[in-house]
């Protein structure tokens, strides 16, 4: 959102951006418990709520209601202070409970979709189908299910657990609806990358005007720290294109069985290697990852030794200067949406493994539709904490080593979407059209 916020400043210098920011999670808990006390306190108990506390799907638009107050107060506030005309409301893509919010300002609000196209496309033809066939995404089974906007049909395999969970999917139908209210949906993708899916989304009915402003990254990342520098240093030394890098993301870590098949995969498939290695964290399967002290206490003996020459084990890692170092040949990723275009930005073929969210979605698109990336798998699940196994593995990382393919693929899709947000490039009109339309809303 900081980042779109600063592409459109820079663009148009008038335009006044504030953000209004949920702070942090423990923030929205309390806000959240202070809710559901107030509302325990004054209802009458329902008959179905069997007195159990409400899940996590239920509390989820209560927990977004709980800020409306304060946020209400701090627009109110702000406009005040500063004299401007409210243009408009860009809403998260989970926030869009806040449209009413906008409503009662008399402003028009937007979307900030941070996944692709096909997925916003699938999304929207899911919501569609069930609110005017009774389709139920969660009976799909094995099945597979046709969308426009993606050339194959999708398995269910790849749809995300949230569609496949009914309390789940009811929030999707909800927040979806509402995409429908907004006048335009900002999407983090580019033209180039996705022509299919945004030609379809602007034929489909009752969708709002759609407006591709990606690559929206940040490849700066933070200050490097010394062993980020070290790891520059060693890529340094490597030949061109000859590193498989391993990284799952910020929420990515394994249990010490799949950590052994990691390794054994590595030592097996004889390339060289940069891994980011991190602790699964304690409490939960939201808890974040954190650092090993010592990563040998989970690789197999003698790993390190064996591999000292060829590899390099890290924790957090600077992927994005990772990513743009020459020595890197191919990238085994969860596909989480940022990874998958900062990927394509510096123009590394990628190895799917997904873990959660729309990632299972990201994979499939990038295997059978760009056919940019090889597969490890399509379809793991992180919840089900099943083990790939060293050969699955080892297959995959040859696959994309080896095999050269996709490789002159995704340089081809490199260069147009490093093309997006120059002058003139598909990224800039598009927000110009944004801007343009933002302001000329009367109020
Ligand atoms: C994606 O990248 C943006 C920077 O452009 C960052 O602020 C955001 O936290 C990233 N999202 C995830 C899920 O890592």
């Amino acid at each position: 959102m900081v980042e779109l916020a600063k592409l459109l400043v820079h663009r148009h210098s008038t335009l006044v951006i504030s953000l209004v920011i949920i702070t942090s999670p423990s923030t929205a808990t309390a806000a959240v418990t202070r809710y559901a006390d107030s509302l325990a306190a004054a209802a009458t108990p329902r008959k179905d709520d069997g007195g159990g506390q409400p899940s996590p799907a239920a509390n989820f638009t209560p927990m977004i209601e709980s800020h409306k107050p304060r946020i209400r107060e701090a627009v109110s506030a702000e406009l005040a202070r500063s004299g401007a005309r409210l243009a408009g409301f860009v809403l998260d893509m989970l926030c869009t409970s806040m449209l009413d919010l906008a409503e009662e300002f008399g402003a028009p609000s937007y979307i900030y979709f941070t996944s692709g196209a096909a997925f916003l496309r699938f999304q929207l033809h899911v919501q569609e189908s069930h609110d005017e066939e009774g389709f139920d995404v969660t009976e799909l089974k094995e099945a597979e299910l046709a969308c426009p906007g993606l050339t194959r049909p999708v398995p269910s395999k790849v749809i995300p657990s949230g569609f496949l969970n009914k309390e789940w999917v009811a929030l999707v139908y909800t927040i979806t609806r509402n995409f429908r209210k907004t006048k335009g949906i900002l999407v983090n993708t580019v033209r180039e990358l996705e022509s299919y899916a945004l030609e379809s989304l602007s034929r489909g009915k009752n969708i709002p005007k759609v407006y591709p402003v990606g690559p929206i990254l940040n490849l700066k990342g933070e200050k490097s720290r010394r062993e980020d520098d070290e790891t520059i240093e060693w890529l340094d030394q490597q030949p061109e294109s000859s590193v498989v890098f391993l990284c799952f993301g910020s929420m990515g870590a394994f249990r010490g069985e799949q950590v052994r098949e990691i390794a054994s995969a590595l030592e097996g498939s004889g390339h060289r290697f940069l891994w980011s290695l991190r602790r699964p964290g304690e409490g939960g399967p939201w808890a974040s990852p954190t650092d090993y002290e010592d990563v040998r206490e989970v690789l197999p003996e003698g790993f390190l030794d064996r591999t000292a020459e060829v590899g390099r084990v890290m924790g957090w890692v600077p992927q994005a200067a990772v990513l743009a170092h020459k020595s890197i040949g191919g990238f085994v990723s969860h596909c989480g949406w940022n990874s998958t275009l900062e990927s394509v930005w510096f123009g590394v073929p990628m190895a799917t493994w997904p873990m959660y969210a729309e990632q299972q979605f990201n994979a499939f698109l990038l295997v059978e539709e760009l056919e940019i990336a090889t597969e490890v798998r399509m379809d793991y699940r992180s919840e089900s904490e099943e083990v790939v196994s060293a050969e699955e593995l080892e297959r995959g990382i040859r696959s994309l080593m080896e095999d050269c393919s996709r490789k002159g693929r995704m340089k081809g899709f490199s260069d147009l979407v490093r093309g997006a947000l120059t002058d003139g490039g598909s990224s800039s009109s598009s927000i110009a059209e944004f801007i343009g339309d933002v302001s000329n809303n009367d109020l």
